[in-house]
């Protein structure tokens, strides 16, 4: 055995766990999850107070759900990819509960326990991990963090005008540009209105939705398929994916007419776009439909223009989840934007930010016995609000000073033992060298 503890073979090979035995560990996280050492964490951190400060802006209230819930939050019978990848499993209570794919079941089930204690709109956020078994593919993972922004109680378009202003708010923050990102929006009413006219059953929309969906990643002849055996007709397959290939508001006013709701909400998206200042960030497409089977209305998902990664972040209006959960529906609308691919796209653009550690002060006894003085000294700056790495043993002069180095230490306290029967202290200014003595009391 390498690992020195008397382990049986060295392997990694799992093998029986016998009491006083070492087993040596893989030290890899499972595939598909991540550690967080502190330089991602710091990265982590930046990202999630900049998703946290945007919602702050928009005047949304934070809320959390467990990360573990029952399995039948998330069962729904649409054939919808997620389901496929749910982590779930039973407990030692043999109830079927499920790791959270997503966050909006659980933000449902919040608001519908709430009932009508709470006032509409309700505007939440939440920053949370999910976890999904997918393919592993660049900024695809088995677990990510979302931040989620939902508006809960306002059926019309002005919503959905607020949620994508909020997103673009967060992108000019962290130095992404309308060249370089874009949000492709239609509205799944196009699809409805196409299969209105083909008489086919409102039941089967969520599940027609899912498949067309497919389109990118399985060959049309496989949707086409899929959509037959759902039970929708050849012509309306046909007329299905025509409309899917619209690029402009015009050709679809053309081909649907002026008079229905997908057009009037996508119009007015556009408008509004316009008076929040974001019309550049936002096009047409009516391929855009969105994997999920509880989407409504306006759809809209984030891109990078380069065209090299997955959706940066997806989101529309889903009006009658709540009552698929058996409550009275609510108009609702959101987004999830995850962690990983944003930070792709920071990368590939040089955009990341420099964030390494920073301290205030290191603070370091010159003689053992001083060791409680030294304490007193980094309690003084603490209660000051300053940040000190207090040196917990006896170190020579040059460790203290590769320390300070390393953690970006703005001042170097000595506690000296002819200062300290003085009431003071040796300061130096570690960028200049500058060095000076102060009192205990005058510290900062
Ligand atoms: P979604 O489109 O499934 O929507 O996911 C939203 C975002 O989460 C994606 O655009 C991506 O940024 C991130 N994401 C999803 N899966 C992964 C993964 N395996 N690895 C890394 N990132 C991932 C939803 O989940 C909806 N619940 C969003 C929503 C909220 N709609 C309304 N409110």
């Amino acid at each position: 055995s390498q690992s020195g503890g008397g382990g049986r073979s060295g392997a990694l090979s799992p093998g029986p766990i016998v009491a006083g035995e070492v087993q040596r560990i893989d030290v890899n996280p499972p595939k598909g999850t991540r550690d967080f050492p502190p330089e991602e964490m710091r990265l982590r951190n930046w990202l999630f107070n900049n998703f946290k400060e945007v919602s702050r802006l928009y005047g949304f209230e934070e809320v959390d759900f467990p990360v573990l819930e029952n399995e039948a939050l998330f069962t729904r019978k649409a054939g919808e990819e997620i389901k496929d990848q749910l982590y779930c499993f039973e407990d030692r209570g043999n109830r079927r509960v499920a790791l959270r794919p997503e966050l909006t079941p659980s933000l449902a089930r919040l608001v519908i326990q709430k009932g009508k204690s709470v006032p509409l709109p309700l505007k939440w956020f939440t920053v949370g991990q999910c976890w999904r078994y997918e393919r592993m593919t660049r900024g695809r993972r088995r677990e990510h963090y979302q931040w989620n922004m939902d508006i809960i109680g306002v059926p019309g378009v002005m919503a959905e005008a607020e949620l994508i202003s909020s997103i673009v708010s967060l992108f000019k923050r962290i130095g992404i540009k309308d060249s370089d990102v874009g949000f492709k929006v239609s509205s799944r009413k196009v699809l409805q209105e196409v299969l209105k006219c083909y008489s086919i059953p409102e039941s089967l929309f969520g599940k027609v939705c899912v498949i067309i969906d497919k389109i990118e990643k399985i060959p049309v002849d496989e949707v086409k398929k899929e959509l037959m055996a759902a039970g929708v007709s050849q012509e309306a397959v046909q007329e299905l994916l025509q409309v899917l290939s619209v690029k402009s508001l015009t050709e679809l006013e053309e081909k649907l007419g002026s008079s229905g709701e997908a057009i009037a909400d996508l119009k007015q998206l556009f408008s509004l776009a316009e008076k929040f200042g974001y019309s550049e960030w936002i096009q047409f497409d009516a391929s855009v439909v969105r994997g999920l089977a509880y989407y409504t209305g306006i759809v809209f998902e984030g891109f990078d223009r380069e065209g090299k990664l997955r959706a940066i972040c997806g989101g529309g209006r889903y009006d009658h989840l709540f009552s698929t959960f058996g409550a009275d529906d609510i108009p609702a609308c959101g987004f999830g934007f995850g962690d990983a691919v944003v930070v792709e796209l920071l990368r590939e653009k040089g955009l990341l930010p420099d964030l390494s550690l920073q301290m205030d002060y290191i603070v370091c006894a010159l003689d053992e016995d001083l060791q409680g003085s030294a304490a007193m000294v980094a309690h003084v700056l603490r209660k000051k609000g300053q940040s000190v790495d207090l040196v917990l043993e006896s170190k020579p002069l040059k460790w203290v000073f590769k320390r300070a180095a390393r953690n970006n230490a703005q001042r170097l306290v000595l506690v000296g033992s002819s200062e300290w029967q003085r009431g003071v202290v040796g300061v130096k200014i570690l960028a200049t060298g500058e060095q000076y003595e102060v009192k205990l009391d005058e510290l900062i």
